[in-house]
């Protein structure tokens, strides 16, 4: 059943990060480094239910040609109920509110996650027109 979070903008704080990633195994970030990613972001949501933290995403990016979607996560007790979508599609109205004329919003997704984004709008790469995403990881 789609339940009807609170979303808050710009509300994102260390504790809350690591919190949220905690959960599905992903590494804690030392505080000081999540604040100034945190500072550095261009928008960040955070969906609550009754106070308590259960999802969020942030936008990073130069703020009018490249943005990209980063730390999407929704609790496990909560997925299926419609929050990640609401949080992707909040992001999106920033970049629609916010882009120039030749602009992209990107994505790195997780395995499995693709066909969530793809319900969004996000068409998966490679494919005829685009090449492969690529990264270098911090080892
Ligand atoms: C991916 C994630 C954010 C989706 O959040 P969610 O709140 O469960 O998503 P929603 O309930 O808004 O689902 C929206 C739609 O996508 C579909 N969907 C959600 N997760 C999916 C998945 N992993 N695979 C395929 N479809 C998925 C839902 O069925 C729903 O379809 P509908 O609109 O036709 O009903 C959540 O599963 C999550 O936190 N996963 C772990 C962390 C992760 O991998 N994050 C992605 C980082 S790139």
């Amino acid at each position: 059943m789609k339940i009807q979070p609170v979303i808050k903008e710009n509300a994102l704080i260390p504790r809350v990060f690591n919190a949220l990633r905690e959960e599905f195994g992903i590494s804690q970030v030392n505080e000081a480094d999540v604040k100034v990613a945190l500072d550095n972001d261009l928008y960040d949501v955070v969906a609550f239910d009754d106070y308590q933290p259960v999802g969020m995403a942030r936008l990073v990016g130069d703020g009018k040609l490249a943005f990209y979607i980063k730390d999407v996560y929704v609790l496990r007790s909560y997925q299926g109920k419609g929050i990640g979508g609401l949080l992707i599609k909040r992001l999106i109205d920033y970049y629609d509110l916010n882009h120039g004329e030749t602009s992209y919003l990107g994505l790195m997704s997780t395995c499995g996650s693709e066909t969530f984004y793809e319900h969004l709008g996000f068409e998966k790469r490679p494919n005829q027109r685009l090449g492969s995403g690529m990264i270098l990881i911090e080892k």
